[in-house]
Parts: structure tokens; sequence; C-alpha cells
């Protein structure tokens, strides 16, 4: 067959052709092409050498056909005659759920290999339903590198066999009647793309990338005029990537995660029509109507992975016989969001990661910052000042003696401020004696700068309600939301006035941050990174971080983070 893809690049036949193939094929598609590219689609999302696809008899137990991609023909020869669906093969067929076995040997119901037949030890098995009947089963075995297959592996061949059950259908129903040819290209195209965002995945953990992709990829494939993928990230709903026709510097935006469209679809997890009657006013208020998005029609898909909601795809307007979109437009794009969500999910662990590692690491880098200036540079300024205070008792009045004083008085004053600095740096109580401690020592340095603070704090350990203190990730984050809140309370509301809250239940601590200040509009974009550290820090304790603001009246932090005491780690 065809060994050159289209963009010139050489590449195995069979390895990557798949489906950008299958659109130079599809004049001639048939079940059987569309059966091939499955079982090819399959064996390079998941990875493995060997991939089948067995497809079921009327009866329904046993294997009427047996596709194979991964073994030659002068093997197939040896082996002998192709398998029937006894054995494992045959336990998908009773129990058509996914089976994924690190050692298909040691099933208790292997009936072994034919002795030419290659070594086989990891397997995964995926039923493929056409039209909600079993139609067959996906085998794939062998990962490449040997290792077995993983949950991930499962749940992107799962998708690929939901997908392959509409190719298939079509195929089946459609083959030989022109008109219906375009609805199965279309299938194949979230085939496709489908393949696409999860090749991406391979090398891709970019989440931005990622987004850009799956915009691009999702408005294609049901001819949007717009799509825009609304993302939601620690407590907040921001418009994460967009593709066609949106109003400019629509990226990076929000929109209302309570009364939106969007906060329906997530909550609902059900894909919802704008251009329904109670739909509609609630796009055009709280959504990304308000936003300057136009839309005649359009649906908004939820990105759900393992049964949580990471935000929400939104197309609006069918460009080709619109602007109204289908129920098979409503299932390809459902489709397409599961795997879309995969790669976002995936993708949102990775960053996690890296953000709490960079997140770690500005923290030890403010310790060492301060313990090199409180043991280096504070240490030999306080040996001067000691030094010349010696020498100035000892000194007869004169000029000189007033010039030494006042250099021991500047020296004093330096001192502080450095002192100050150190403490901003790395509060020594954050580490010694607790949160608790640390933040009194924060609310009397700004009070020192003019704000007057109201301080509760009730934490469990240090009332000695609970045997240990929170996790030093955990301490940390409560002490810098409540310092970012506060500098930001001074230096852009000039408050004069704060209430700090902090308390906590069985499993939560929350964190109230009130100022009296100007307030500031919480949708108007911003280069500080002041507020966006705080989201991060709760979100990467599984916390929450929520910011009510009006112009001219103050502004209050909420901020809720799971806890988590020292017991299990060292501490
Ligand atoms: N308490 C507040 N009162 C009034 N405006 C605020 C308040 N908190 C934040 N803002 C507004 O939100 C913007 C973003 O705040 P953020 O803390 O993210 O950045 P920054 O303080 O400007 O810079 P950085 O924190 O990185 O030093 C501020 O520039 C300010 O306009
Ligand atoms: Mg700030």
């Amino acid at each position: 067959m065809i060994g050159v893809a289209e963009s010139g690049r050489a590449v195995a036949p069979g390895m990557l052709g798949v489906l950008d193939v299958a659109r130079d094929v599809l004049g001639e598609l048939d079940l059987d092409v569309v059966l091939e590219r499955v079982v090819e689609a399959a064996r390079e999302l998941s990875g493995a050498r060997y991939g089948a696809l067995g497809v079921l008899d009327r009866s329904r137990t046993e294997l009427e056909r047996f596709i194979t991609v991964g073994v030659d023909e002068v093997a197939r020869q040896r082996i002998g005659p192709l398998p029937t669906g006894k054995g494992v093969l045959g336990e998908l067929i009773t129990n058509p759920r996914p089976l994924r076995l690190a050692d298909v040997g040691a099933h208790p119901h292997s009936y072994g290999f034919p002795p030419e037949h290659a070594p086989m030890k990891a397997f995964l098995g995926v039923p493929v339903m056409v039209g909600g009947e079993p139609f067959g089963n996906l085998y794939l075995a062998e990962k490449v590198g040997g290792e077995e297959f993983s949950e991930d592996d499962e749940h992107a061949v799962v998708r690929l066999a939901d997908l392959a059950g509409l190719a298939i259908d079509h195929a089946r129903r459609y083959t030989r009647v022109e008109s219906q040819r375009v609805e199965l290209r279309r299938t194949v195209d979230a085939l496709d793309a489908t393949i696409q965002i999860a090749r991406a995945l391979g090398g891709e953990t970019d989440l931005e990338r990622i987004l850009g992709l799956v915009a691009k990829r999702g408005r294609a494939l049901v001819s949007a005029r717009a799509l825009v993928i609304e993302h939601e990230r620690a407590g907040e709903m921001v418009i994460a990537a967009a593709a066609g026709d949106v109003p400019e510097g629509l990226v990076g935006q929000r929109v209302d995660l309570h009364d939106s469209l969007a906060a329906a679809a997530l909550r609902t997890r059900r894909t919802l029509r704008v251009d329904e009657a109670p739909n509609r006013p609630r796009f055009e208020r709280y959504g990304l109507g308000r936003l300057g998005v136009n839309a005649d029609a359009g649906l908004m898909v939820p990105l759900m992975f393992r049964g949580q909601g990471h935000g929400v795809l939104v197309v609006v307007d069918r460009l080709k016989g619109g602007p109204a979109f289908t129920a098979e437009d409503q299932r390809l794009l459902e489709a397409f969001a599961a795997s879309a969500a995969t790669a976002i999910a995936t993708a949102e662990t990775v960053e996690a990661e890296r953000r709490r590692q960079t997140l770690a690491a500005a923290e030890q880098e403010r310790a060492r910052w301060a313990r090199e200036l409180h043991d280096g540079t504070l240490q030999s300024l306080a040996s001067l000042r000691v030094g010349l205070a010696a020498r100035l008792r000892r000194a007869p009045p004169g000029p000189l003696a007033d010039a030494v004083s006042e250099a021991v008085a500047q020296l004093e004053t330096d001192i502080g401020n450095l002192r100050a600095l150190v403490t901003e740096l790395r509060p020594a109580a954050l580490d010694d004696v607790g949160a608790q401690a640390a933040i009194r020592n924060l609310a009397e340095r700004a009070r020192s700068h003019g704000l007057e603070v109201d301080l509760t704090i009730d934490l469990a350990y240090e009332h000695g309600r609970a045997p240990d203190r929170h996790t030093s990730e955990v301490e940390t984050a409560i002490y810098r939301i409540i310092q970012e809140s506060l500098t930001n309370a001074t230096k852009h509301g000039e408050a004069h006035h704060a209430t700090v809250i902090v308390e906590e239940d069985e499993t939560t601590v929350h964190i109230t941050i009130q100022d009296d200040g100007r307030g500031f509009d919480t949708t108007d974009k911003t280069s500080g990174f002041g507020l966006l550290g705080m989201r991060e820090r709760a979100g990467l304790l599984d916390g929450t971080l929520e910011i009510q603001s009006t112009p001219g009246q103050g502004t209050t932090v909420n901020a809720a983070l799971p806890a988590r005491r020292r017991t299990a780690q060292a501490a």
C-alpha cells in the first residue's frame, strides 16, 4: 500500500499512514478498509507491536474473521489457522469489557499459543460495539519497549473503539451510497483527529499547545465558524484557546463559574444547545455572549475525564448547511471531546507537577537567600556596628565622633531593613514554630506600613486539637496567600483596614482576607503574578481560591485548602 504520507516524510508502511492515508483511499473505502484502519489506529495509539480485530459471527459466540496487523504473511502461514475465539480471546466475547493483562499466558483462561506464535505477554482487549450490539473485539499485544499497557492506553483504545463502532456502522450501511460517503468521511476524520490528539500527547505535554490543537481540530471536525475552549482552573473558568472567528483578546478572559451556560454543562455533564430557549440568555448574559462571541446556534460539550469535568468545548454556527449542528455533529464532537479531555487532563497533571517543582524551587531559593543574607551580610553589618560603637565610646568628642555616630545610626536602620527583608523572604517562624506565629508577624509588619489588621487565627494544631502541623506546602500556601493579599490591599487598594480569618474544620483550612480598599474588576487582564500565584498554590493543593471585588467596595479573597498533615511525611 502507500508508504509515503502526504507531507512527503517517508514512513514505514502501516506505521504512521493510518488515517492520513485513509483520506487518499476514501474513494474505495469499504468495510474492510475501515477495519484495517481501526486495527492500525489502535496499535499506534497504544504502542502495541501486534494488533488484531476479531469480528463475531452471527451467533456471537465465535470469531468469524480475524484481521491482524504486525504479523507478516510468512509468519501467519507458519502459525496456521487464525483463532476463532477460545481462551482469553473468548473471555472478551462472553464478557465484553476491557481486559488488560501484564501476562496473557498467566490468565486462568489462557490455553496457550500455537508453537510458531511470536511470544506475547502484555495484552489489552477492548470490545467494539456497533449500533449498541457487540460487533467484535480489538486485541493488542506486546507494548513496544516491553512494558505493560497503561490505564491511559486502555482509555484511549476504548475511545477509539467507540469511534470505530460509528465508522463500521456507517461503512456497513452506506458504503455504496455516494451521498452518505460524506458522513463516513467525517467519521474517519473524527478517528483521525483522535489519533492526532493521542499522537500529540506522545511527545507533547505542553497544555497550551494541546489546547490549541484541540481547538483547531475540533472546529474543522464539525465545520464550525468558531470553537472556544473554556477551561476550569482552580475555581475559575478561563477561555484557554480558540479557533476560527472570535473577537480579539478573547483568550485569557474569564466567564462566570456559577451562572454561565458552560457551568451548567459541566454540572449536568451533558451537551447543551446554545440555541435552545432557556440556554440562550445564560450564554448572552454570563458566558461567551458577554465577551462578544455571536452565535446563531451552538453546542457546548463538557470535557469529562474519569467522571471529572475539566472544561467545555463550545462550537458556534455550522458553516455548511448551518447554522444549527446536527445530532451526528454532536455525536462526533462528544467522541472527540472525550479523547481531548484525556489529553488535557494528562497535560494538566504534568503541568501541575512542573509548577509544584517550580514553586518548591522558588521557596528553596528564597530560603537560601534569606540564609545567605542573614548569615553573611547581616552578621558582618552587625559586627561592623559593634566595632564602631566601641570606638565611639572611646573617641573624644569632635567631628570624627559625630561622623561615626551617624554611621552607627545608619547601620542600625540598614540592619533593620535587611532583617525585614530576610523575614519577608523566608519567615523563620514558619519553619520553627508554625503558621500562627508567622502570620502574626506578617500582620505586625502590615500594621507598621499603615494597614490596620484584625486577625483571627484558629488552627487545630496550635490549639491542641490536632497532633501534627500541616505539611510545609500547606503552611507556606496559607502564609503566601495572606502575604500577597495584604500587600495588594496596601499597594493597589490603598486600604486602611483589613480583616484576616484563618480557621479550619475536619478537612479544610479556610482563609479569608477582606480589605476596605478601592477594589477592582476581577475580569480585567493583569500582568502581575500575585493573584496567579495564589491560584496556583491553591490549585496545586486541590484547593480553591475565589476573589470578589467591586470597584469602590473593597476586595475579599477566600481560599479553601484541604488539610494535609505531616504524619505521613517526615515532619
Ligand atoms: N486588594 C486589591 N485592591 C485593589 N486592586 C487589587 C487588589 N488586589 C489586586 N488588585 C488588582 O489586580 C491586579 C493584579 O494583582 P496581582 O497581585 O496579580 O499583580 P500585581 O500586584 O500588580 O503584581 P505582583 O503581585 O506580581 O507584584 C493589580 O494590579 C490590581 O490592579
Ligand atoms: Mg500583587
